[in-house]
């Protein structure tokens, strides 16, 4: 029964270096849960949006680690825009949550960790429906 106030921007170390900075995460210290999956967004077309959904069950932490884009929460009740563009900013956002991504600036790079495998089932990828579980307290 998550709300847009529940998702969190998390500063990740940064180990600043005349060699060049170096940044690292790790499950269950900077991302709340256990690691299931991996994935990244690169290469997306300007003006694109991706990530139209939410999840069930899965949780997820969003790094921009390199560019910039926005991603918009909704709780079916609030809207919230979390700008990243930083690769020592991590997002974390828990699920039953809708979410897009947009304005990707030109070559970024979005990382994404997830607490579970993949799972189709997991998706909900209508708004409406989701709109009606979240009235109904299902997520
Ligand atoms: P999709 O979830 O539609 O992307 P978006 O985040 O923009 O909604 O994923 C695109 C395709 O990639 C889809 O056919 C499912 C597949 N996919 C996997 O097989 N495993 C994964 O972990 C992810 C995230 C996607």
């Amino acid at each position: 029964m998550a709300l847009v106030d529940d998702v969190k921007i998390i500063e990740l170390p940064k180990f600043t270096d005349p060699r060049g900075n170096l940044s690292f995460v790790e499950q269950l210290k900077h991302i709340p849960f256990e690691i299931k999956r991996t994935y990244w967004i690169y290469d997306v077309p300007g003006g694109e949006f991706r990530g139209g959904h939410a999840f069930k069950q899965n949780e997820e932490f969003i790094i921009a680690l390199s560019g910039s884009f926005n991603v918009i929460i909704d709780d079916g009740e609030r809207k919230k825009v979390f700008s990243l563009n930083r690769s020592y900013y991590g997002l974390y956002v828990p699920s039953g949550l809708w979410r897009e991504m947009e304005d990707f600036s030109t070559n970024s790079l979005a990382l994404e960790f997830g607490s579970m495998h993949y799972e189709p089932d997991d998706y909900i990828r209508h708004y409406s429906e989701f709109l009606t579980l979240k009235h109904n307290g299902k997520i």
